[in-house]
């Protein structure tokens, strides 16, 4: 189709078969924490811990309850008419203790059952009411048996990660097409591993986040290959790993010093795990060259951004069958001149202060979210031009309200609006291979360190209630109409 940005065609019909789905993760929805057997994972230790860590010291023991509520959340699917529905599997459900040894010493144990029947039952409702599931093998909630270990931090996570997912594509894989590893590793090697603010709540500050990182890229493609090798043949299936990415824009753009600055970040913040991924096996050489002379500076022996070997390389280059992206928000970047006692952060080895423009709507719900819908274009574009035209999902995608949330939500809807119009730009006019935009979320869920007081849901949940009623925002109402249109239709 051949149109300039001015003669808009006033109804956007999106490319036959897009998909329009919907996103939760196990530990921010289901509750259970310790039904039937489940083990502890690291949020349910860093939450019971209390501190103040967490939004009123709150925790998703029960949260949206949909371990027994499942057939809730299905409603709720099935009035939007999604053709997609995102979830994880809460590992520790699923193997008390993380680790497949444990279960087959107990043979075929009640515990295990448990956990395979909710899922079980989760993808044949989905299927049998024409939606697809597209399964998260983990999002956060490591069992904590595996974290008292070391948890990502170590690499034998990489073998125990392997079993899990083996487990889980020889399980659920006759069923479930569309498989991702691994939620945000970026966001999970920065919150969890670096600064400490997610479980295990741990700082470790200029290695932890590198460290991290290192090794989920490894258990991502060792898991990625034994897919391959395993499973696909019989199966049929797709399986990859979902990035977190802002748009990064040079704060001054004639500034030569911004532009470099904006592309440190987004090596950081994206390129980190998807060149290693989709390109050579490897690092971004500007974020080897930049971490390894502050550490030398700093007298490590070695940069504290770890190498891989040749066979790792060769092991995690090819490793994704789809590039999954999750966009919340952009920011300007700045240059900065490193000094001494800024040294030992992650932030601080790109040498850029990162700043929203002042005329960005600002959350009031999650202050790290200004809405800015074009960047998600912007980010699109960049992923085709710098990843070799892949196929894209857009796995997560949202904007909170605070709470008490009204159920007229008619300015955050006009964010939806408007980013879906963005995606349909980058479609028809940059020729991105965009195929499936995920919001988050279904519901209204435990929004990490904001506890219930950030509310993503295209469904409202009073969790005073004990019955945890379901109640459509007009942005459910709004994004079921897009469903059914595939795409806009009426003014503009
Ligand atoms: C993502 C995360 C989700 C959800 C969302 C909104 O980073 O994967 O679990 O919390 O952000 O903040």
């Amino acid at each position: 189709m051949a149109f300039s940005s001015s003669s808009y065609p006033e109804e956007l019909t999106f490319p036959e078969g897009f998909g329009w789905g919907a996103s939760t993760a196990a530990y921010q929805v289901e509750g259970g924490w310790d039904a039937d057997g489940k083990g502890p994972n690291v949020w349910d230790t860093f939450t019971h811990q209390g501190g103040d860590r967490v939004f009123r010291n709150q925790t998703a023991d029960v949260a949206c309850g949909s371990y027994t509520l499942w057939e809730e959340d299905l409603k709720c699917i099935k009035q939007l008419g999604l053709t997609h529905y995102r979830f994880s599997l809460s590992w520790s459900r699923l193997l008390p203790d993380g680790t497949t040894g444990f279960i087959n010493q107990k043979g075929n144990c009640f515990l295990k059952i448990e956990g395979i029947d909710y899922y079980n039952k989760m993808i044949n409702d989905l299927l049998a009411n024409g939606v697809i599931p597209v399964v998260v093998l983990y999002h956060f909630d490591l069992p904590q048996h595996l974290e008292d270990q070391g948890g990502w931090k170590t690499e034998a996570i990489v073998e125990v990660f392997d079993a899990y997912a083996q487990f889980c594509f020889g399980t659920f894989g006759d069923r479930v097409k569309l498989w991702i590893t691994i939620n945000e590793p970026n966001t999970l090697a920065l919150c969890a591993y670096e600064l400490g603010k997610f479980a295990p709540g741990v700082p470790n500050p200029g290695t932890g986040a590198y460290q991290a990182a290192h090794n989920i890229i490894r258990a991502h493609a060792k898991a990625w290959h034994s897919y391959d090798s395993l499973f696909r043949k019989k199966q049929n299936g797709q399986v990859s790993i979902a990035l977190f990415s802002p748009w990064i824009e040079p704060a001054n753009p004639t500034s030569l010093a911004d532009q470099k600055a904006a592309k440190r970040v987004m090596a950081l913040a994206l390129d980190l795990f998807a060149k290693p991924i989709f390109i050579d096996g490897d690092y971004p050489t500007v974020l080897k060259s930049w971490v390894a002379a502050i550490s030398k500076k700093q007298g490590y022996p070695s940069s504290r951004l770890p190498e891989f070997t040749e066979e790792e390389k060769r092991m995690i280059k090819g490793s994704a069958d789809f590039f999954a992206v999750q966009y919340y928000t952009t920011r300007l970047a700045k240059h900065h001149e490193n000094s001494e006692e800024e040294l030992k952060s992650l932030l601080k080895d790109i040498g850029t202060d990162l700043l929203p423009d002042p005329s960005w709507p600002c959350s009031q719900a999650s202050s790290w979210i200004y809405v800015v819908p074009w960047g998600i274009r912007k980010l699109l574009k960049y992923i085709k031009d710098t990843y070799n035209n892949p196929v894209i999902y857009i796995t997560e995608n949202g904007f909170p309200q605070g709470d008490p949330a009204p159920l007229d939500d008619t300015q955050r809807w006009e964010y939806f609006r408007q980013t879906i119009q963005e995606l349909y730009k980058a479609i028809h006019l940059d020729k991105v291979n965009l195929q499936l935009y995920c919001v988050w979320s279904l519901l209204d869920n435990f929004e990490w360190i904001e506890g219930f007081s950030s509310r993503f849901g295209l469904y409202h949940i009073d969790f005073e209630n004990p019955t945890l009623p379901r109640v459509p925002y007009k942005s459910a109402m709004e994004y079921a109409k897009i469903i059914q249109n595939n795409g806009i239709k009426g003014p503009l």
